[in-house]
């Protein structure tokens, strides 16, 4: 009797991958359909059916590990890690040095072991991500007493022009905007309705913007304000604006995250807003390096 051979990890292109697309989250299913160059993308069939995926998206020198999942069944059978060798293996060839992955496992043990196994670093946390009903979000207080002043000009996020973004992307690029609050990410699915600028004397000063990840879940993404007069009353103007505009779409949750490391915000999450949340996970933030001798590859 001939047994099956042993699940192997492939990479996966175009009309292939969209068999996996309930692998990953719905805002990634685009990668798999519609996949552009940057995009890493390997599978595996097991028994004749998609039993894992990992997904990664090359920036340079850098990659972020986007989603790596493998179906309970096929669990401690080293699928998860036949799946990121051989993203790993992709991510040399294309002279990538460095990769990052944000989880939110519920069970921090499983990430370290797991990162452990597969040469990452211990996962730190990164982000709390904080989820509300929409009656959670109506119910908040502080945001509807703020006022802005009148040199302060709200736009539409989608109004902003092709030489303030450049200007953004400069200050990106310097290093003056902590890369999480980049509005740039995840350009593709920004919710115009939600996301909002500031201008101040003729530039951009300040931005919410805000993302739709499902038709059901809003994430306000990133909340930005220059150091300017007044800065802390501009960005929980901002806010509020934006929220006002969640409130007055049909979405049902929303979620947010707060960087782990931002005391100022999470007291003012625990002062202001915990009550109003309907859950609090925590991400974790694992990173993998890759010796310079394994990125002799493809240009
Ligand atoms: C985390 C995940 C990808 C691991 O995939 P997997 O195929 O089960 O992992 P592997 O079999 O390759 O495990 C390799 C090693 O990781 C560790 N590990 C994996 N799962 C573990 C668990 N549940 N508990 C403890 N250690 C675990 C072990 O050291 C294991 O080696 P061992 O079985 O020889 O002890 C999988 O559990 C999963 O898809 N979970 C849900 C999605 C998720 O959390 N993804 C995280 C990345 S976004």
């Amino acid at each position: 009797m001939s047994s099956a051979p042993w699940p192997q990890a492939i990479l996966l292109n175009g009309a292939d991958a969209a068999a996996w697309a309930h692998l990953t989250f719905p805002s990634y299913v685009r990668f798999l359909t519609d996949p552009d160059s940057s995009i890493v993308v390997v599978g595996v069939r097991a028994w004749g059916r998609p039993a894992a995926l990992g997904l990664a998206r090359v920036d340079g020198e850098s990659a972020e590990i986007l989603s790596l999942y493998v179906v309970p069944d096929w669990r401690r059978q080293k699928l998860g890690t036949a799946v990121w060798k051989l993203i790993e293996s992709e991510l040399s060839q294309r002279g990538v040095r460095s990769a990052f992955a944000t989880f939110s496992h519920p069970d921090v043990d499983v990430l370290q072991t797991f990162c452990g196994h597969c040469g990452w670093t211990a996962p730190v946390p990164s982000m709390h991500l904080v989820f509300a009903e929409r009656w959670g979000v109506e119910g908040i207080p502080c945001f509807a007493r703020l006022t802005g002043r009148p040199d302060w000009q709200l736009f539409p996020w989608a109004e902003l022009t092709p030489r303030e973004r450049e200007l953004i992307e400069a200050r990106l690029a310097a290093g003056e905007v902590p890369y999480a609050l980049n509005p740039f990410i995840d350009d593709a699915y920004f919710e115009p309705a939600t996301s909002l600028g500031v201008r101040q004397e003729g530039a951009v000063v300040g931005w919410q913007v805000n993302h739709r990840l499902a038709p059901v879940m809003h994430r306000f993404t990133a909340t930005w304000v220059a150091a300017v007069p007044g800065s802390a009353r501009m960005a929980m103007w901002l806010m509020g604006e934006s929220v006002r505009r969640y409130l007055a779409q049909d979405i049902p949750r929303a979620v947010m995250g707060i960087q782990a490391g931002n005391a100022r915000m999470l007291e003012f999450f625990d002062r202001r807003l915990r009550p109003h949340m309907s859950e609090i996970r925590t991400t974790y933030r694992a990173e993998c390096h890759f010796p310079a001798t394994r990125t002799a590859g493809r240009a």
